[in-house]
């Protein structure tokens, strides 16, 4: 370990590659929950912290809420002590490096809402001492961790890079991905100095395969925010292409998928019925607001989500259309949303598509019933809709079935042989060919 740190840091890194350190996670969601997992499974001693009691004494029992983190694999490592759960962040206080992944919403006019980093920072920093490492995970605009986290940690005198340490890391895992999890993502991390960056890549170094360091937290966040506007833009560009293909009497997947024989300079995104989850959504909102503080007003950004925040109103039209093809009218017509989850093999209905298009259906007068293995039950504004089983469903006794997720679950053959209209918004049924009574987005 270089110069500054001194001591201190080399004290830290020793324990923490030796894996005899305590790791605190704050915020036991879909990214803190694994990660919590990964270091106790890798030998650390973990200590969760999360502000929803439920979710605390939920884990506390070893029950997992989060699809990714099965049971099996949680309950060990809760029975045996090395992972803890507590509802205060005073349980940080022997942590060495403390992760910080707490969600980051947008306001109600898509502002950066970062209440809950302020809460979480300000918390840590009552219980900051010497020799800690603190980590933040969430998703959040360029110069997050040195303009709010930074001087709440150094208030009380403490010298970061030489007394407590500080890094940026963004989680990239993707929920429900069975080939790319924590360990073989590599991870970003950039430091508040150099001494920083080195112990945050000493921390990841026991759990991931690959650790990328960059110059700076800034630049972390900022790698991030690009990758996540990268999908949304491109995603974006195919919808537009759908549109097109559509007018043009084109499918839009045969495009994509012999596009995507070539070998170079093309990487396929396909269309669907709208973007949602905890990120897409939201991410690229944090860039436009900084860049707007810089006086840049981004132009990509905005496209890209005037484009994706109009599918599920377009979806919506192909259903009307297809049925009026057929001589029946959205009201009083029986439809089936076939998924609501915002992407396959996971329940997350977090700005999913699928609320808006069930809710702009019950406006419309349809009788709107869903099937998801993975959603019990499902809020569609003041309604709470219950979920007809997909294993029983008569598909035939519906106006029109619209598959919005493509879950592994939903078998294309059984859906084409037993519904009397399909709109496929996700190519579910691509593999069957063209059909008369199934219309693909
Ligand atoms: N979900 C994803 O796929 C994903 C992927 C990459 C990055 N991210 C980013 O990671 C961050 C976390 O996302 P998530 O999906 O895990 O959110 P989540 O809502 O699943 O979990 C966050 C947890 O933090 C807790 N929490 C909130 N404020 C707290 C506080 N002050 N102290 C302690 N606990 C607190 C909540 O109770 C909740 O359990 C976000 O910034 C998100 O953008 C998410």
């Amino acid at each position: 370990m270089g110069g500054a740190g001194g001591g201190v840091a080399a004290d830290l890194r020793q324990r923490l590659e030796r894996r005899d350190a305590a790791v605190g996670v704050v915020g036991l969601g879909y990214v803190g929950l694994p990660l919590a997992v990964a270091f106790a499974k890798a030998g650390m001693r973990v200590i969760g912290v999360d502000a929803d009691v439920g979710r605390v004494e939920r884990i506390g029992r070893g029950q997992s809420p989060i699809e990714d983190v099965p049971n099996d694999e949680l309950a060990p490592l809760v029975r045996t002590g090395r992972l803890t759960v507590a509802g205060g962040m005073r349980a940080l206080g022997p942590a060495d490096a403390i992760v910080i992944c707490v969600p980051t919403p947008l306001g109600k006019s898509k502002e950066p809402d970062i209440s809950h980093i302020v809460e979480a920072a300000d918390e840590v920093a009552k219980i900051l001492r010497p020799g800690q490492l603190v980590v933040l995970e969430s998703t959040t605009y360029p110069g997050t961790t040195e303009e709010v986290l930074l001087p709440r940690f150094t208030a009380s005198g403490l010298v970061v890079g030489e007394q407590f340490f500080l890094a940026f890391s963004p989680e990239r895992i993707d929920p429900g991905n069975r080939t790319y999890g924590l360990s073989n993502i590599p991870k970003i991390v950039g430091g508040a100095t150099p001494a920083c960056r080195e112990l945050a890549c000493a921390l990841y170094g026991q759990i991931v395969e690959r650790v990328v360091p960059v110059s700076s937290p800034q630049a972390a966040e900022m790698i991030k925010l690009f990758e996540n506007i990268f999908r949304s833009v491109n995603i974006a560009l195919a919808n537009e292409l759908a549109i097109m293909c559509r007018r043009l009497g084109l499918s839009v997947w045969e495009i994509i998928d012999a596009a995507a024989t070539k070998p170079f300079g093309f990487m396929p995104f396909y269309p669907g019925p709208g973007i949602g989850g905890h990120c897409l959504p939201s991410d690229p909102y944090y860039l436009s607001w900084r860049a707007r503080m810089m006086g840049y007003e981004a132009r990509f950004i905005a496209f890209a989500d005037e484009i994706n925040g109009g599918m599920p109103a377009y979806t919506v039209q192909m259903a009307a259309d297809a049925l009026n093809d057929r001589g029946k009218p959205l009201k009083g017509s029986r439809v089936l949303a076939l998924g609501v989850a915002y992407k396959p093999g996971v329940g997350d209905v977090r700005d999913s598509p699928a609320v808006e298009i069930i809710d702009s259906l019950l406006l419309r007068g349809a009788l709107v019933d869903y099937a998801d293995p993975h959603v019990p039950s499902l809020t569609v504004g003041s309604r709470r809709l219950t979920g007809v089983d997909w294993a029983t469903a008569d598909l035939a006794s519906y106006d029109v079935v619209a598959v919005l997720t493509a879950h592994r679950e939903f078998d294309p053959a059984r859906l084409c042989r037993e519904a009397r209209l399909v709109l496929d918004t996700r190519n579910l049924t691509g593999p069957l060919g063209a059909q008369p009574h199934v219309i693909r987005l």
